[in-house]
């Protein structure tokens, strides 16, 4: 028995075309399907990790000023892209800064752009790795993180800054500098991020972001706490 597999979209038969009228006053298209398609694709492409799943603008539930405001500049942002201007946003660990980055991403994947969520320490990772690896190589993995519409870059600084990660971290930060490309920036540190980075990267994220601070308790912490 030959049994044809439903079509996902049944308007177009998954060609992703529709004619609309008959004759010669018919019009092709595309169908609703193939927007839709793009979009997941594109969201597949920006890499968003499972664990932020959940991650939205309207699951994140402020817990003070500062998360109200920075839920307001990220909204903000999303609404106005492709406006340049990027964020830099800190705060001790747990206060939502990757889950807010992640929410941006989302809307502005969404609106059509392409998009990337980059771990730096799983980046660094990657990169060495490529070292080991012939069928790679480490510009294989810097080139679309310094292409894409929107990177958010998330832990920066986390873990060693070595030498060669300050030199990786140059020229990602310098290529979208020049290219006038938004990044959203997730760290731990604020006034020592300077110590960490070095002047000259310190420098152009003043330029390319608008700091948003993030206090209070660690989320993670206060979740089990409260299912205690
Ligand atoms: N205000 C909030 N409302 C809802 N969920 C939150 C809020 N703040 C944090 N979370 C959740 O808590 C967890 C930790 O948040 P997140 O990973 O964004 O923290 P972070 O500030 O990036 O921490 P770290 O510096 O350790 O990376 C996530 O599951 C996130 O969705
Ligand atoms: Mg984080
Ligand atoms: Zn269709």
């Amino acid at each position: 028995m030959n049994i044809e597999p439903k079509p996902v979209c049944e308007i177009c038969n998954d060609t992703s075309w529709v004619t609309h009228g008959d004759g010669p006053s018919a019009v092709t298209a595309r169908c609703g399907c193939f927007a839709t398609g793009i979009r997941a694709r594109r969201t597949a492409a920006a890499k968003i990790p499972l664990r932020h799943d959940h991650s939205t603008f309207a699951s994140y539930k402020p817990r003070n000023e500062s998360g109200r405001a920075a839920r307001s500049a990220c909204e903000k942002f999303a609404e106005f892209w492709p406006d340049r201007e990027g964020l830099l946003i800190m705060g001790p660990a747990g206060v939502g800064k990757t889950h807010l980055g992640i929410a941006t991403l989302r809307e502005v994947v969404n609106s059509g752009a392409s998009g990337l969520f980059c771990d730096w320490r799983l980046f660094l990772q990657d990169i060495k790795a490529s070292f080991e690896d012939p069928e790679m190589s480490e510009s294989d993995l810097i080139n679309p993180v310094i292409q894409v519409d929107l990177l958010v870059l998330d832990d920066l600084a986390a873990g060693r800054m070595s030498e060669w990660a300050a030199e990786v971290l140059q020229v990602v930060i310098a290529s979208r500098y020049n290219e006038c490309a938004t990044t959203i920036i997730t760290t731990n540190y604020r006034e020592d991020l300077v110590d960490r980075i070095g002047t000259r990267v310190r420098s152009r994220l003043a330029e390319m972001c608008q700091p948003v601070t993030i206090v209070g308790e660690d989320y993670r912490l206060k979740e089990r706490r409260d299912q205690c």
